[in-house]
């Protein structure tokens, strides 16, 4: 028989959803196990937005939509964006898809030829990597550490620039470190864009789960040089405890947009029209939940960072955005734990989730194989119990 695609053949099978099945399975067959591995809020979608949707069926908006979206939709994401960020877009520049993810695919598509570099900071998301081979792009890693808050420098994007970069790829704030970037940070960033003629995929998935009363800087805010080269990504899943509705958008220059929209007629015709008019409702409707939930977070940020650097032989950096924290194994590499010598995250990983019955993310497939993260998209119950169980594992 003939192989299958070398493309697809390359891909890796995401870490995340990996840890997420095991802990899922000794979960069904009656184990005590935590979870800190998922990657989506543990609050219910709010009841308003449930009722659109259930309304979007009583009324038969059933049908397929067009391929870009609901005009509503692309409107209220238009008016939401302009309220949040100060940055105005037309519905015209507006792509509705099934996901933030598929909207990174799509927009990877519209821009990467075959062996065109695409720049990526690490710690990265898992499946940014693996969606720009998809593409038949060459991830180029700039690597970031702890010292620099994990974030990239203007001076390490020049210098890993060449003929062949293409694009940025800037996670902002950043799944899995946490950590934002400031205006002058940012600025300093889209210079080197600029200067460089690089596109910019500029994912904000994140940008309303902000803490110590932050002040979120989108990319394209940073003026029309900026928004001309940039594809922003963003979507309800974290924001309004969504995941499984599976809506997120892309904004862009027209012509742009229009590729991308023409791209995933062909794909997937639309995303669900009736999660399309939830989303609508998620987005024009009442926000107080929304702030509910992110103070929520922000209670169990404290509370996990602060306690986690009790811990000897463990540490992380106060995360600043999102709803995870890096914790790093420096001191426990090399040593052997309930009889496993560790030499990676991954080592650590799974026997943490055997032994100490706590399911976290090794980083090994975020670029960092030295870190775990921990989502604290879970209750602050849990949180204890975790750190409690990471205690006496350790000791
Ligand atoms: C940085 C980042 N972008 C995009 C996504 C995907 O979001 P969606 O559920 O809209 O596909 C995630 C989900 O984990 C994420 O962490």
């Amino acid at each position: 028989m003939k192989g299958l695609s070398v493309v697809a053949e390359a891909v890796r099978a995401s870490t995340t959803m990996a840890i997420d099945a095991m802990y899922k399975k000794m979960r069904a067959d009656g184990l005590d196990v935590i979870g800190f591995g998922a990657g989506e809020p543990d609050f219910n979608t709010p009841e308003h937005i449930k009722s659109a949707a259930i309304q979007a069926i009583q009324d038969n908006r059933t049908r397929y939509t067009p391929a870009a979206g609901i005009q509503e939709l692309r409107e209220a994401i238009c008016e939401r964006l302009l309220a949040d960020c100060g940055v105005s877009y037309q519905p015209g520049q507006v792509v509705v898809s099934s996901g933030a993810k598929h909207n990174l695919y799509a927009a990877l598509q519209t821009l990467v030829n075959p062996g065109d570099e695409v720049i990526l900071p690490s710690p990265y998301w898992v499946s940014y990597f693996e969606l720009i081979k998809m593409v038949g792009g060459i991830p180029v890693v700039i690597k970031t550490t702890q010292e620099q808050g994990f974030k990239m420098s203007a001076e390490q994007l020049r210098a890993a620039v060449t003929e062949k970069t293409k694009v940025l790829i800037l996670n902002n704030p950043s799944n899995p470190t946490g950590m934002m970037y400031d205006e002058f940070a940012l600025a300093s960033v889209a210079d080197v864009c600029i200067a460089h003629d690089l596109y910019v995929i500029a994912d904000e998935i994140y940008y309303s789960l902000v803490y110590d009363n932050r002040k979120f800087v989108s990319f394209v805010s940073l003026g029309e040089k900026v928004k001309e080269r940039t594809i922003l990504i963003n979507g309800v899943s974290k924001t309004y405890a969504m995941t499984g509705w599976r809506i997120g958008y892309a904004l862009a220059p027209d012509h742009i947009a229009k590729v991308m929209a023409n791209y995933l007629s062909h794909a997937t015709s639309a995303p669900s029209s009736i999660s399309q008019w939830a989303a609508v409702e998620a987005l024009r409707g009442p926000q107080e939940d929304i702030e509910e939930m992110r103070q929520a977070f922000e209670v169990r940020r404290n509370y996990i960072y602060q306690e986690m650097n009790r811990i000897p032989s463990v540490s992380c950096i106060c995360p600043e955005a999102a709803f995870y924290v890096m914790m790093s194994l420096d001191e426990l590499l090399g040593k052997t734990l309930h009889g496993t010598l560790i030499r990676d995250a991954d080592d650590f990983a799974k026997v943490f989730l055997e032994i100490g019955r706590v399911a976290v993310v090794p980083c090994s497939g975020f670029g960092v194989p030295n870190y775990v993260r921990w989502s604290y998209a879970t209750s602050l119950e849990n949180i204890q119990e975790g750190l409690s169980r990471l205690k006496d594992f350790l000791s």
